[in-house]
This record gives structure tokens, sequence and C-alpha cells, in this order.
């Protein structure tokens, strides 16, 4: 297949299997050895380089996701005023000790700057939550970017750099000249109904599920599909008190779009790291149907409604009926999951907790959401799931509705009985993360948690 896409200021195109890891093709085929591979699963951030401006994991993108694309590597970004200035404050910071993280690292600050050009520590320590550094010491790196924010705010003032902008544009050839090479969707659902193949959305799953190792291709079912880049798929819409979103949308689009609720968000914040965030998709999380897919539980929490569209027809159908089980759906082959519909409502009191040993780059081992709301005093609706915990998310109408039209002080009341009910609903097993106890108890500890949050 031929790919054509924009690589450090210049187009390309070149020949090659769809398949391919990104991070091979600028390894092995451009010779850009500033991309490193440490893990090859995303977990390292050695391997992070710009796609359109956002900082992603190369390990986790193949060939067919660029399409149109452009990628900038550090072999570029070195000769930009701003590289001068990020090397110059991780030398004087200390940030650099083999330097097998440092191209990673600092491609994940320029990510960053991309979007915010005056992070503050938390938002620091965030853009770098998918970067590991074996030697140097986290402090002394956030040390180094905070001195690189503060001399490019001094050292290239705004209207500098707003010039610095339009002179980096003027030498960047038009993407229009990029062909873009992407289907529709009609034409991706005639294909879906005319052949089995693997959709890939961000690929953040597929691409570690079917990894092949270094310099070796990923191996999928079927041909692969990518879908992740349909403008159809990529839309986040408000209409008449509903969220339309688009199963392509990823992860971090979802954090910055004003309609998403922040309890939704929190639950999205503490999924995976920044730049996997900026690949993954809210589509690709809820087909994975893992009972511990960080999305579920507050999608289940407000009865989110799935579009599934084939060539001829689409259905609606309720996430408590489409995943039947870890890893299975009812979703036909020749289908695609379209759309994710969720009531716009906002709750008055939003609790989520999510029990995991790495913030973000871990799998729950327990997570609950609570949302509750009143009306004149009295519980108007309440929301309780758990993830992780049973075969899919744990969530009964039945006790919710044991609190609802109690004020607070007779809710608190019923606490002990629902208590002892959920107990019996949460079914955790044993296995290398935790102990199904511990996680049965993380789970009531959060539930009390949470009744402890709303009586205030
Ligand atoms: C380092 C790392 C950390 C992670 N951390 C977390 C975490 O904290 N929490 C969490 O929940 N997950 C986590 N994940 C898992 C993963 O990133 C998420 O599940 C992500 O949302 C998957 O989306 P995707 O677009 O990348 O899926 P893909 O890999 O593209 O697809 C996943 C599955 O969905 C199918 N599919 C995708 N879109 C559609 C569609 N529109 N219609 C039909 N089928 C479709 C694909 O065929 C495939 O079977 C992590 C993954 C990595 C690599
Ligand atoms: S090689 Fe580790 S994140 Fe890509
Ligand atoms: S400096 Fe050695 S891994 Fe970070």
């Amino acid at each position: 297949m031929n790919i054509e896409f924009q690589l450090n200021n210049k187009n390309e195109m070149i020949e090659v299997d769809p398949s391919r890891r990104l991070l091979d093709i600028l390894r092995d085929d451009f010779g850009l050895t500033s991309v490193k591979e440490g893990c090859g699963e995303g977990e390292c951030g050695a391997c992070i380089i710009l796609l359109d401006g956002k900082a992603v994991n190369s390990c986790l993108l193949s060939a067919g996701m660029i399409a149109g694309k452009s990628i900038l590597t550090l072999e570029k970004f070195n000769e930009t005023d701003e590289y001068k200035l990020i090397e110059k404050s991780f030398l004087e910071a200390g940030s650099v000790q083999c330097g097998f993280c440092t191209s990673g690292m600092v491609m994940s600050t320029a990510g960053l700057l991309n979007v915010n050009s005056n992070p503050n520590e938390t938002e620091i320590k965030e853009a770098l939550s998918g970067n590991l550094c074996r030697c140097t010491g986290y402090q002394m790196i956030i040390e180094g970017v905070k001195l690189a924010v503060e001399k490019i705010e001094k050292e290239i003032p705004l209207v500098k750099s707003q010039s610095r902008k339009e002179e980096k544009n003027k030498e960047v050839p038009s993407k229009q000249n990029v062909k873009l090479q992407r289907k529709s969707l009609v034409e991706i659902l005639n294909i879906l109904d005319d052949r089995d193949v693997t959709i890939i959305s961000g690929g953040t799953d597929l691409m570690v599920k079917n990894a092949g190792g270094s310099g070796v291709k990923p191996k999928f079912k079927n041909e692969p599909l990518f879908i992740g880049a349909l403008e159809e798929l990529k839309q986040i819409k408000l209409i008449d008190n509903e969220i339309h979103i688009g199963s392509a949308v990823t992860l971090n689009e979802l954090l910055v779009n004003e309609n998403i609720s922040e309890i939704f968000k929190k639950s999205i914040s503490e999924m995976a790291s920044f730049p996997t965030r900026n690949i993954a998709t809210i589509g690709g999380n809820i087909i994975n149907a893992s009972p511990a897919g960080d999305t579920l539980p507050f999608l289940y929490a407000v009865d989110a409604k799935l579009v599934l569209k084939n060539k001829n027809n689409e259905r609606m159908i309720s996430i408590k009926d489409f995943i039947l089980g870890p890893g299975k759906t009812i979703i036909n082959s020749n289908e695609l999951l379209t759309e994710i519909i969720i009531p716009a409502k906002i709750y008055d009191v939003n609790y989520y907790k999510k029990a995991g040993s790495r913030k973000g780059m871990t799998l729950s081992k327990a997570s609950m959401i609570g949302m509750i709301s009143f009306e004149n005093n009295l519980v108007s609706d309440v929301r309780i799931a758990f993830g992780a915990v049973a075969s899919t998310v744990v969530r009964s109408r039945e006790l919710e509705e044991k609190i609802i039209g109690k004020t607070n002080q007779e809710a608190q009341s019923v606490y002990f009985d629902i208590c002892g009910e959920y107990e019996k609903l949460i079914k955790p097993i044993d296995d290398s993360r935790s102990s199904k106890k511990y996680r049965k108890d993380v789970c009531l500890n959060m539930l009390r948690d949470f009744f402890v949050k709303f009586d205030k």
C-alpha cells in the first residue's frame, strides 16, 4: 500500500504494509534513531513523536494510521529555538543521565507546549505520565521542564513565538499536497459488508495484543481497516439535552470538550498516559468490553445508548444489553459502532475512584462511580456502578431506587442494608494484581466514602 504523509516537514510517500509499526518505519526506513524502543507496548514513552503536533507513542501506531498526517521527530525539532532552550534547561537541571528516555521526554514536553505554553507542575507531571526513566529521577526532569517553560516565556516572547510559528508554517509543504487516502463511512460500511476485516480505531489495544516484537509487523486476524481518522466518527454534538459522541473521538478530545461532565472527565483522566490518550478512542474501549475498561462504569451509570450501523441499517442499544461479558458484545461482523449517546444531565454530588498500582498506566483493580441529585431536599436520582469487580460493570437500579425519594438522613439509614446487597453483587476474581478480598473491601470502602461525601 502507498502511504503519503509529512515527515519532519517533508512530503513522503512509501510503499509499505499498513500493519507495520511507525516506530520501525522511522528507525529502519528513515534512520531516525532518536525514536527509541523501550517496551513496545505504550508503557515507557521512549518512542514518543509528534503526530499533527500531539505527543503519541509510535510503537502503538501502524503505517495505515499516518496517511495524510504530519510527523515530527527530535531530528527536526532540534533545529528550533524552543528545543535549544529545553536542551539548556535539561543540562542545567541535571535532567539527563544515560539519555535513553531523553528524546521521549523532550518530545512529550514539545507536545505539552503545543497545547499549553505555561504549564504548572501538575500539568507537566501529567504530560510526562507516559515517560519512564530508569536512572535520573523524575523530580530533576520535572525541574528541567519547569526551567524550559520559564526560559521559553522569557526568551521567546509571544510576538516572537507567533512569528516563529508562521515561519515554521511557511517551511512546511502544504498538507493539501499529501493525499489523505482515507475512506468515507459509506466505503467502510461497504467493506464491512463485503469481507472479514480487523477494525482499527486508535489501535492502542490491537497493536499490543497483536505485537510481533521489535522490527516485526503486528499480525492482525484479518485485513486491517483503519477508521480512526474518519471525520464522521470524530464529532461531539449536543442535541436535545443529549451528547452524541463519535466512536473515534479520542480520550483526550473528550477531556477538553465543554459538553462532557467533570465526573466523566475524571474517570477518563485516570486512563492510560497523556500520549496514549491522544490516540485511544472511546469506541475501542467499549468494544473491548473489558471488565476493567474505565469508560464503562460511567457509561453504565448514565444508561449510555450505542448506535451500530451496517451497510443498510442502523440500530440503537443500551450499553448494558450490548456487553455480554469479558470481550463479548452483540456487535455483528458487518457492523460499526458509530456513536455513543449520553444524557447531558449534571448531578449534584459526583464521586469517582479507581484503585490501581500506577495512576493512569495500570488496569483498574476496582473502580466506583457514584452520582446523586436532590430536589426539595429529597434524593431525586442516584447512580452507582462498580468496574473491574465482576464480568461486566456492577449496577443495580433496584438498589438505587431504595435511596430515591429519601431525605439525606433517611438515605444514610439504608446504607448498611444496601452495602450488604452490593457485597453479594460484587464478584471479583483473584489474580496476580490483587486478591478478591482486597477488591471487594476496596469497593465497599468506596461506597462508604460516597455516602459520607453526599451526607456533607
Ligand atoms: C499503555 C496502555 C495503557 C492503557 N490504560 C488503560 C486504562 O487505564 N484504562 C482502560 O480502560 N484502558 C486502558 N488501555 C487500553 C486501551 O488504550 C483502551 O481500551 C482504548 O480506549 C482502546 O481504544 P482504541 O481506539 O485504541 O482501540 P483499538 O485497539 O483500535 O480497538 C479495540 C477493539 O475495538 C474494535 N473497534 C474499535 N473501534 C470500533 C468501532 N467503532 N466499531 C467496531 N469495532 C471497533 C477493534 O476492532 C478492537 O477489537 C491501555 C492501553 C495501553 C496500551
Ligand atoms: S516503546 Fe515504550 S512506549 Fe513505545
Ligand atoms: S536518563 Fe537514563 S533512562 Fe532516563
